[in-house]
């Protein structure tokens, strides 16, 4: 079975988030179930210098306001997958990121850009496809930026694929303006409420989440809580209507490259039976970021987009009186200005206690999961999460909010739990400030009970994050799919 798996960003090529780390590792664990996969990529710098064995495949013509792409196939750094990417000079030689120019404003062509990584997506999904030899069986959209794949599928009269589309974060739509309708191709007719018509402007999300064949989200929680209010952001209704056929499947995370016991970046590895050698990460940890070398001193570790959507804010608020209770902090972080200063301030205010790190730093985040004792992730809502998983991972209890994947992944510990050996961390029920407070008060009743606090950790390192369920899954929906010959 052939599937195309269009993402926009894909770890180690690209990675803002999440998606990246879903679309590097998925696909891998896909093609070793022995499926011929092949990732769709925009052809950012970044994408085109790390691509392996790049070469040129076919060009394609006549696209909506870019005339013609080129059309380069390549493979994975790591993986060896198959991926083919967009060369488009106007659309995507730029530098910046992936949506948003350096000063985090989102560029002003983002429609065209994504619209014609989701036309072309379709395009290499029908029998049109200038790629004779490999037309998909399925085509797996993720997020909004290849959300409007179905909608042109539909609108199209040659056979082609089955589509999904993969929910990764509902707060992210990709609305435009109207007259993109007719600047991308799609038939006029198509902007309605039965179409990708929403609240007045053109959505590329709410068009994959109408038109797709089948719609999955990244955890069993988040599928039922996105027919919500609360957390529908506005598509509760039409998700509600699909509710149905709304299967949420887990993420899982790279387990070879996010491995304690042979993580490159740690001071030293260690593993489930060699945990002492944990404290020896905590140590350079605390001494490279400049805080106190103290080893009783609980440190709280951080990595995160710095957004309302993370409830750092609500962190920062409750932050000094962690500290009165001797806890350390480490942040590594970016986002709103407003919650950098937060906690650049706070770091000046305690510089032995608190140490603040603004960027994106691969290593230093490996060496914050591991080197931390308890992982902070208060979210007011988590499609998944990866990093609590992280956290599992390298015997960092996370503190979690009960919300999608994070409810999903983490288990409160408690009398019941820690009796038959299923605590991994401590779930408050809501992102509030007393409750984050008193979720790390419990969690240091532990942390001081060595024992307890060992098999908590133990407990996490033993869970199986790994991606072979969700891999499963998707086969298993895949060939629920797939219109075979
Ligand atoms: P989201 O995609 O919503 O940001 P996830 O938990 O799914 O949240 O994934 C976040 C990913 O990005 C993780 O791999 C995390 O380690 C990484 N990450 C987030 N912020 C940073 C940062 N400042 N530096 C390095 N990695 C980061
Ligand atoms: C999004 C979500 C995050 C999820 C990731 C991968 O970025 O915010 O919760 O883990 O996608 O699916």
């Amino acid at each position: 079975m052939r599937i195309l798996f269009v993402s926009s960003e894909a770890y180690p090529l690209i990675k803002t988030g999440g998606l990246a780390d879903v679309s590097g590792s998925l696909p891998a664990a896909i093609r070793d179930l022995g499926m011929d996969i092949r990732i769709l990529l925009p052809g950012y710098p970044a994408v085109l210098a790390k691509l392996q064995e790049k070469h040129l495949i076919t060009q394609i013509h006549h696209l909506p306001e870019v005339g013609s792409i080129n059309l380069l196939a390549g493979k994975m750094p790591d993986t060896g997958v198959d991926v083919m990417v967009i060369e488009s000079a106007q659309l995507f030689d730029r530098p910046g990121g992936p949506y948003t120019d350096s000063h985090g404003n989102d560029w002003n062509d983002n429609a065209l850009r994504f619209g014609i990584l989701s036309k072309v997506a379709a395009l290499l999904s029908s029998e049109d496809s200038p790629l004779r030899d490999w037309i998909p069986d399925v085509v797996h959209c993720n997020d909004w930026q290849s959300g409007l794949t179905p909608a042109f599928l539909h609108h199209s009269s040659a056979r082609h694929a089955t589509s999904i589309i993969s929910i990764h974060n509902l707060a992210f739509q990709g609305n435009f303006s109207p007259d993109w309708v007719q600047r991308l191709g799609l038939p006029a007719d198509s902007y309605q409420m039965n179409g990708v018509e929403y609240y007045g402007q053109m959505s590329f999300l709410k068009a994959g989440v109408y038109y797709a064949d089948s719609i999955t989200t990244v955890s069993p929680t988040y599928a039922q809580e996105i027919q919500t209010e609360q957390y529908g952001f506005g598509m509760q209704g039409l998700l509600a209507a699909r509710g149905h056929e709304i299967r949420g499947i887990l993420n899982g995370i790279e387990i070879q490259e996010w491995n304690p016991a042979t993580d490159p970046y740690l001071a030293k590895t260690y593993n489930l039976e060699h945990l002492a050698d944990k404290k020896i990460v905590k140590k350079a940890l605390q001494v490279q970021l400049g805080l106190e070398a103290a080893p009783h001193k609980p440190l709280l570790g951080v990595v995160s987009r710095l957004t309302h959507q993370k409830g750092l804010d609500i962190f920062l608020e409750v932050a000094e009186k962690l500290l009165a209770k001797h806890c350390q902090i480490a942040v590594l972080g970016s986002g709103e200005t407003q919650m950098e200063n937060g906690f650049k301030e706070l770091a000046k205010r305690h510089p032995r206690q608190v140490s603040v790190s603004i960027g994106y730093k691969e290593p230093l985040s490996h060496q914050i999961m591991a080197g931390a004792d308890i992982f902070i992730m208060p979210s007011r809502f988590e499609p998944c999460g990866l990093n609590q998983m992280y956290g599992l991972r390298y015997g960092t209890p996370p503190i979690v909010t009960r919300t999608g994947g994070l409810a999903d992944s983490v288990r409160d510990s408690n009398s019941s739990t820690m009796k038959n050996n299923t605590a991994t961390g401590f779930v408050m029920e809501s992102a509030e400030a007393q409750q984050l407070l008193s979720a790390v008060e419990r969690a240091l009743v532990y942390y001081h009970d060595p024992r307890a606090w060992r098999k908590i950790q133990r407990n996490g390192m033993r869970r199986d994050v790994s991606l072979a369920n969700s891999a499963k899954l998707y086969l298993d929906l895949y060939k629920a799919l797939a219109r075979l010959p």
